[in-house]
């Protein structure tokens, strides 16, 4: 499932409940409701949700398991959040929701997709895995609540030439 621009409340509730439980405190990653909500409303935003079980289709009252965050800028999409639930993880639904993601880009005409990270994040093997390529380095880009300087790694996906 994703949509563009407006997302209900629910859905609102759904990413932070995964936030909430999925950015280490200590990097200082996660968005607040009010950046997420504010994103949205910018109209150049996409979003989708996963559920433990693989699906897109969320019932009332089920968990979430994951979800992302995009916005895109011409013909390229930059991968602003993604994240699994704790509990959820190495259960291959990272690999799925990313595999959405990217064939959503592809549908939606994207050249290219740009994501950030930093470098002692193991998401860079998800990341390669789906053909992402380091294109960039800003050395200490990064400090973590206890004072450790980690370097921001930027990676490209091209879609098209
Ligand atoms: C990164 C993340 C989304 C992966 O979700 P996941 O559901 O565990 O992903 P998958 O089960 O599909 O695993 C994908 C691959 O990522 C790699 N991987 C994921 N977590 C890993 C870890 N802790 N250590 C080493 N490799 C890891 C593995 O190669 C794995 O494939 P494999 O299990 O076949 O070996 C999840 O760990 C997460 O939400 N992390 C915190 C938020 C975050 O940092 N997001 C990325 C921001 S750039």
């Amino acid at each position: 499932m994703t949509h563009m621009m407006f997302a209900p409340t629910d859905d609102i509730d759904r990413i932070m409940s995964v936030m909430e439980r999925a950015f280490p405190p200590e990097y200082g990653e996660a968005w607040n409701r009010r950046q997420v909500g504010g994103a949205m409303i910018l109209g150049n935003c996409r979003y989708g949700l996963i559920g433990p079980d693989g699906s897109d289709d969320l019932r009332p009252g089920t968990d979430t398991a994951g979800f992302f965050m995009s916005r895109s800028i011409l013909d390229e999409e930059e991968l602003l959040l993604f994240a699994i639930a704790p509990q959820y993880r190495r259960n291959g639904l990272g690999h799925q929701l990313l595999t959405k993601f990217i064939a959503q880009s592809r549908t939606n005409g994207m050249a290219r997709i740009f994501l950030e990270m930093r470098r002692d994040n193991p998401a860079a093997y998800l990341y390669a895995a789906h053909g992402f390529k380091e294109i960039g380095v800003r050395p200490a880009y990064y400090r973590t609540s206890m004072g450790r300087q980690i370097d921001a790694i930027s990676q490209e996906l091209v879609l098209k030439d």
